[in-house]
Order: C-alpha cells, then structure tokens, then sequence
C-alpha cells in the first residue's frame, strides 16, 4: 500500500478549495462564522464582567450594582451558550452536505476517468478515499473547524483585552506564551518525523493485511499460516515502536501548555497584587486578568491539539482534490451511433428504429454509413508506457461476417489488441479503423455500445443473474435475458440452480464455478446483439462440449457479425476465417487453419504442443 501521507503539501490551497465547496451552502457557512464570532465575543464578554462587578462590591452602593452586573453576565452567557449550540447543530449539517458533495462529486469523476487511470492506482488506496480520508474530513468539519475559528477570535480577544486591562503584565503574559509557541513548534517538527514513521509503519501493516485476507486460500494451499503470522508480528511491533516515539513526544504538548499557564497564572497574582497594592490597577482589574490568563490556556490547548487532526483531514482532502484533478477520459469524437432506415433510393435516412448507422455529427451533410463491424489495424504502435511498446507495427482486417482469431503465447499482446478496439486506450502510432472511421473520431459510448465484449476476466455485479445478464441491455425483457443466456448455453445450468435466473450473485461470483461466470458474462454481451464481438478468452475454463454448445450459439448469432476470438485452446479458433498468430507485439503468422498448419510454424507447434497436453 502508498504511503499515506498526514500532513498536505499546500496546506492553503486545501483550504481554499475546502471552503470553496463549502461555499456551495453560503448562508450556512456565514451564519457558522457569526455565531462563533458571537459565542467568542460573549465568553469574552462575560469574563471581563468580573471587573466592575468586583470593583462595584467594593464600591458604595456596591449590593444593588452587583445584582445588575450578575444579571448582565448570565445573560451574556446565555447568549453565548446558545450560540454555540447553534453554530454546532448548523455545523453538522453543512459537514452533512459538504461530504455529501465531495462524495458524489468524486464517484462521478472516477466513471469518467481512463483506464490507465486504474491500471496505476490500487483498489485499495481509492476505496480508503471514501472510507479513511472522507472520515477524517467529515470529523474534522463537524468538530474542529468552528472550535479552531472560535478558539482564535477568543485568544486574539483575550490579548486585545489583556493589553488594555494592564499592558504591562500583558508583556509579561505574552513572554511566557511566546515559550509555549516554541515548544509546540519545536515538538511538532520533531513528533512529525516519528509520525511520518508511524504512518509509513501504519501503511505497511494495512497493505500487509489486506494481501492476507485475499490470498487466504493461497496461504492454506501452502501451509503458509505461521510464517503469515509472524511476518505479521514484526510489522505490528515496528508500528508500536514507532507509535510510542511518536504519541509521547506529541503528548508533552498539552502539559506543557498548562505548566506555563499555572506559572503565569502565578506570576501575574504575584505581580498584578503587588501593583493593585500600589495602586497601579484595580482589585477589578486583577480578578479579570487572572481569568483571562487562565483561559488563553484553553483556547491554546484546543489549537493543538485540533492542529494535528485537521492537518491529517487536510491531507486526506488533498488526495481526493488529487484524484478530482486526474483528467477525464478524452472523448473528442463526433461520429454517433443512430437508428436508420433505408429508403427507396437506396438512401439512409434517420429514424427512431431501424438499423444502426453512423452519423458524423461533425459533417451532418454526409450521407449516413450503416455499421457493418470493418475493424482495421494499420501498423499500429503501442505501449502501456511510452518507452515500451508491446505492439510494435500490427497490421490486421477483420471483414464484416468475419470471424478472427488471435492466438498467440502469454503476454503477446492479444488482449491489449482487443482493448485498443474499444479505445480504452490511446494508440502511438498508425490507425485503427472501424467501418471506415478512425475509432478517434467515433464518441466513446457509440463506438462501446457497438461492441460486445466479454473480458479475460469476468467481472459479476452484486444482483441476480438476470440483473447480470441484462447488463449488456437494460431494457431488455426477461424473455430476450433467456434467450441471451441460451445463445451462451448458459441456460442449462441456470435453471438447474435453485433460484434459476433470481440466484444472487455476491462478491463476485463467489458462488459461482469459474466456467458458469463465463457463460455469464458471455450472455451478457450477447444481449446487446452488437455487431461486433470481442472474446477474450471467454471459454478458457468451461468444458470443451459447452465450448462447443456456445460455438454452435455464437454462430447462430454471427451471421454478418465480425468476431474476434482469443483462445490459448486451438481447438475454438480451429474454423475462424482467420487465424493471426502474435509474437512479442508483432503478427509472425496469418492464415487459415489448414494454412498455418502447412506452414509448420508458430502455429503448428502451438496446436502440436496443445494437443499433446491435452
Ligand atoms: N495494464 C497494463 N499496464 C502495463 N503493461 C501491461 C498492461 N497490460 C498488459 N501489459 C503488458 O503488455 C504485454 C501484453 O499483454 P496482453 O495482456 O496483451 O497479453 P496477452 O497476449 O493477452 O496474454 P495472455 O494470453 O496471458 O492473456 C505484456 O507484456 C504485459 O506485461
Ligand atoms: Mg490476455
């Protein structure tokens, strides 16, 4: 797992960008700002009631001014008190809506987001987005951010009002706060480095963890448990290591901050009572100062300790800022997908049904092109990184009706061709075609919901196995969710579960064997009906009689289709019109069946090789 970091690097700008969102409930966040504003000013208001309340008893007359100051101060501090109630309540619920906001405006950004995107980020480190780094900032919002604005407007009040009580002392006051600011500086660079640790430390265990419990079987298959488990003992003892340094040192803090008080507060009675004696400042005076000097503790204390966990909230909304900022898939393409029908001069003519057709909403006057599945590679370079290509110069036609295969050793490129047909990736050089377009200028979701493809690994989503199904088409009846499943003699097994077509799939497929996912998904792709088809090795774990089943289905459904087939077993890609043989990013061999096998190549052995293992 990265290492999640707990400190932002621009801490202001994750502020700004904060409030920004914030923002997007104005009036709740002034009326947050005036009633902390209010409650600061009334606690400070009500603490300097006790000057001319003491001086007032010592006064003549002193019984009926006290009961007046007494009634002033508790409606001061009524006042106060209500208002933090109010901002704490409004505070909830603009933390609500904020989180409410980021969430959703996070999940929508990651759908438009490229697949290389996932390629180079873990699951892991995306789903603790939602879960660590969301928490952190909805904590933060709903209980630091008014207690930080309340605490600063009470401590800068206090000094203001300490200076004019007795400027003096102040200066005395300010000296011995003026230590507590080093400290707290000088502990918190120090304690940060142990928590860099802690977290680096905190990281390992986590990513540690979660490997674990993924590869439980793996680990049982092995024998593996002790030898997990003591790796396990030592991370967590490096973490407590580290955690202890860490949590120590930043829990010197807060004592500190109370022994200074204590000292000032001692230092102020002393001093303040020699200077009232003189008659330098009043009895008043002195009983306000001694209060106040003792409440700048806590305002301090709560900066402090607030200090840390809003950092690590801010940190964690500057991973989310991060991910908002990744660039969203480019989708520049101008040519849709629309219905049509021919007209009596042979024409194309859009309609609300009919066949599909391509539109160039670009040039609307060009005449409609209807989709036929032409898929061209012409030396097309690629790489998943730019230094590296894995195809390098493929060159390859798939005619309408035509049914390709593309056979080829592990990590030849065949899957990365079958991506690059949809477009999840951008290539580096030559042209891809697709019934004359560059797949460049055909919108993303046409030129996807134009292909049906079932993936090298299946993915089922939480839902029954129609819900399944019927992914490929929402719309579709329950009647055409059959029949899918029928082309993909998937309907078999299906009816022989127990719930038939309402079994709840979870965790993804869990409860499924491994072939039964593949006809799953391959139902799923062919209830769309599309004319083209990508098959990445859709059948590499069901029998070879199911294959064939699904063979005698996929044909029934290919007529004027173009498929691409990817198979490690020869067997299925025996009658493709043609066979494209890849090796190491290049096509070493193309033919037929009978050709590549005359030809005693790459082929040939693979298909000796396979049917001797078999
Ligand atoms: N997401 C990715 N990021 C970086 N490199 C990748 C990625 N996917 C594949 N590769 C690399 O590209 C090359 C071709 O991979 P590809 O998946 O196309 O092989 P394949 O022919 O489908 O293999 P297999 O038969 O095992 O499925 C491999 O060397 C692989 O390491
Ligand atoms: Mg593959």
């Amino acid at each position: 797992m990265q290492y999640r970091r707990k400190r932002p690097e621009d801490t202001r700008g994750t502020i700004r960008r904060l409030l920004s969102i914030m923002g997007h409930h104005r009036k709740m966040l002034y009326l947050v700002g005036i009633l902390t504003a209010v409650s600061a000013v009334c606690n400070l208001w009500g603490t300097y009631m006790i000057k001319p309340i003491v001086n007032d008893v010592l006064s003549e007359n002193g019984a009926s001014k006290l009961v007046s100051g007494v009634i002033e101060t508790a409606v001061v501090f009524t006042i106060g008190a209500a208002a933090a109630a109010g901002y704490t309540q409004v505070m909830a619920k603009l933390a609500q809506k904020t989180i409410y906001d980021l969430r959703r405006q996070l999940f929508d950004h990651l759908q438009s987001l490229p697949i290389r995107f996932y390629d180079q980020s873990r699951h892991g480190d995306l789903m603790s987005l939602f879960t660590n780094d969301m928490d952190t900032v909805s904590e933060a919002l709903n209980n630091s951010f008014a207690i930080v604005i309340q605490s600063f407007v009470q401590l800068i009040g206090t000094i203001l009002i300490l200076i004019y009580l007795q400027a003096k002392l102040a200066v005395l006051v300010m000296a011995g706060y003026a230590i507590v600011l080093i400290w707290i500086r000088y502990s918190g660079s120090v304690s940060k480095k142990y928590f860099e640790v802690q977290q680096k430390e905190l990281g390992s265990l986590n990513g540690y963890i979660e490997e674990m419990m993924a590869g439980q079987k793996v680990i049982k298959v092995f024998n593996h448990e002790a030898a997990a488990e003591s790796r396990f003992h030592d991370i967590n003892d490096q973490l407590k290591h580290a955690g202890i340094h860490a949590q120590t040192f930043a829990a010197t803090q807060v004592p500190m901050v109370m022994t200074i008080s204590y000292i000032n507060y001692a230092a102020v009675a002393v001093i303040g009572g020699w200077m009232a004696i003189q008659g330098q400042m009043d009895v008043g005076s002195l009983a306000a100062y001694l209060v106040f000097v003792r409440q700048t503790a806590l305002p301090i204390n709560k900066f402090t300790q607030q200090t840390n966990f809003i950092m690590n909230s801010l940190a964690g909304a500057e991973r989310i800022f991060k991910v908002l900022d990744e660039q969203p898939e480019q989708d520049e393409g101008s040519v849709v997908l629309v219905h049509a029908q021919r007209q009596q001069d042979g024409s194309l003519q859009e309609s609300d049904q009919g066949i599909f057709a391509w539109k160039d909403t670009a040039h609307p006057q060009q005449d409609l092109v209807p989709l036929a599945g032409d898929v061209r590679f012409d030396h097309v370079v690629f790489g998943y990184r730019s230094d590296h290509p894995v195809l390098k110069g493929i060159s390859l036609y798939a005619k309408p009706g035509q049914k390709i295969a593309l056979v080829g050793s592990t990590g030849a490129g065949k899957t990365t061709i079958a991506s690059l047909i949809g477009r999840f990736y951008d290539i580096n050089d030559g042209e891809i075609t697709y019934d004359g377009f560059d797949v460049r200028s055909i919108a993303k979701h046409s030129l996807r919901q134009s292909l049906g493809t079932v993936l090298q690994d299946t993915h089922l989503f939480t839902g029954t196995i129609e819900d399944n199904i019927r992914f490929g088409k929402p719309d579709a009846s329950r009647e055409e969710v059959i029949q899918a499943a029928k082309t993909a003699s998937a309907d078999d097994f299906i009816t022989r579960l127990p719930d038939g077509y309402d079994t709840v799939i979870s965790q993804d497929g869990e409860n499924l064997s491994q072939g039964q996912r593949q006809l799953i998904a391959i139902a799923r792709a062919a209830i769309a009906d599309p004319p083209v088809l990508i098959l990445d090795e859709a059948t590499s774990s069901v029998d070879t009689r199911t294959e064939e089943l699904i063979e005698q289905g996929m044909d029934r459904l290919m007529e004027g289709r173009t498929v691409f087939v990817i198979a490690h077993r020869l067997s299925t890609v025996r009658n493709a019109k043609a066979i494209i043989v890849l090796e190491h990013g290049t096509v070493i061999e193309r033919g037929s069946h009978e050709d590549l096998l005359a030809l005693k190549g790459e082929y040939y052995e693979l298909y000796h090789g396979m049917t001797e293992l078999s």
